[in-house]
């Protein structure tokens, strides 16, 4: 079984790679080897820095080589073949994108899902893009109840939303720790594009804030928001409304996150005026790679008349096989 050989550090990048290329085998484990992490791919890929190894490799239990199984006597082995490689869950929801030649036996295989898995409760379909102004998508339900709000735990959080009227990622569950581990007790921090809560509600959580801020246009995101916080017994001022139009009324802050990656560039005229000295701006873009999104942080900032000091960028996810989530850490100087 093929997998790819990786330093540890880069792991979880890497992972997000090759999610994102639909390349990551879900029905093996990422397995352990010292220094380095070895995780399991569907077919070879050259990524500068990693190395392919052929290993047995360890089955996990219940994953989809059990899905595939459970639909061998029905499926003819053209369709096994194009059963996803992976999908996404929230809370008790399956998320999946059907391809082309399953399209009369999604049904099928929702049930066969519901019978495999047993946290799994709802199978949902994306039937859209993520591309309104809030970030959602369309989705039907497959099989199981007929819901679409669910409970979603990470690190230990819970975030109670509904996946087709709200933004929710799975799949930033370490980038988000990432940025929660650079926050230092006592800042005041400004969550922007806040969503259900998971940036600010894991913050809140991990490290004793001075203030937290949360600003979420959506009325829906808004709701579940303020309910998250409840939930969670944190001590965190959600706002309702526009970045552009409420930032400027909440004064500086030591830190601002700008997890919007289609447009948070656009935005960046509101959240430098709001930053303290030696302040840091976590911003989200899409890109090629990190060194493209730094670029075009530092001309836009230079642009609004601000020097910038880069203190870190990464891959975060991907958008589609040659466009990456990237966040930009970086501090005015
Ligand atoms: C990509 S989602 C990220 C949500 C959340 N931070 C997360 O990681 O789950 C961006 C969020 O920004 C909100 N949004 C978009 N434009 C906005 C604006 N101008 N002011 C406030 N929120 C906005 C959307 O409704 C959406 O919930």
């Amino acid at each position: 079984m093929i997998h790819i050989r990786v330093r540890r550090g880069r792991a979880e990048e890497l992972r997000q790679e090759l999610i994102g290329k639909e390349l990551l085998d879900s029905t093996r484990k990422i397995l352990s080897d010292g220094d380095s992490v070895l995780i399991p791919i569907t077919k070879e890929i050259d990524i500068p820095g990693t190395e392919l190894v052929e290993i047995p490799g360890e089955e996990r239990e219940g994953r989809l080589s059990s899905l595939r199984e459970a639909l061998a006597g029905t499926l003819s082995d053209e369709e096994l073949a194009l059963v996803p490689a992976s999908f996404d869950i929230v809370g008790d929801i399956a998320i999946l994108k059907i391809p082309g030649g399953l399209e009369n036996r999604k049904k099928t295989m929702a049930e066969a899902m519901l019978k495999t898995f047993k946290n799994i409760h709802v199978v949902a379909e994306k039937k859209t893009r993520v591309r309104t102004k809030y970030r959602t998508m369309k989705l039907g339900i497959l099989a199981g109840e007929q819901r679409k709000e669910t409970e979603h735990r990470e690190h230990n959080c819970i975030y109670r939303l509904n996946i087709e009227t709200c933004y929710f990622s799975p799949r930033l569950g370490s980038e988000r720790l990432r940025v929660a581990e650079q926050c230092r007790d006592g800042e005041r921090i400004l969550v922007m594009f806040a969503g259900v809560g998971p940036y600010a509600v894991l913050i809140a959580k991990r490290s004793k804030p001075g203030e937290i801020y949360a600003i979420e246009l959506n009325p829906e995101a808004f709701r579940y928001l303020e309910e998250n916080l409840r939930i969670n017994k944190v001590n965190i001022t959600p706002i309702r409304g526009d970045v552009r139009q409420e930032t400027p009324k909440l004064g500086k802050f030591d830190r601002i996150l700008m997890p919007l990656p289609k447009d948070a560039g656009n935005f960046l005229d509101v959240a430098l005026p709001s930053l303290r000295k030696n302040g840091v701006i976590h911003l989200y873009d899409f890109a090629h790679d990190e060194e493209e999104s730094i670029k075009k942080v530092k001309r836009s900032c230079n642009n609004l008349g601000y020097r910038i000091e880069t203190l870190n960028a990464v891959k975060c996810g991907s958008y589609s096989p040659s466009l990456f989530r990237t966040c930009v850490d970086f501090r005015v100087i």
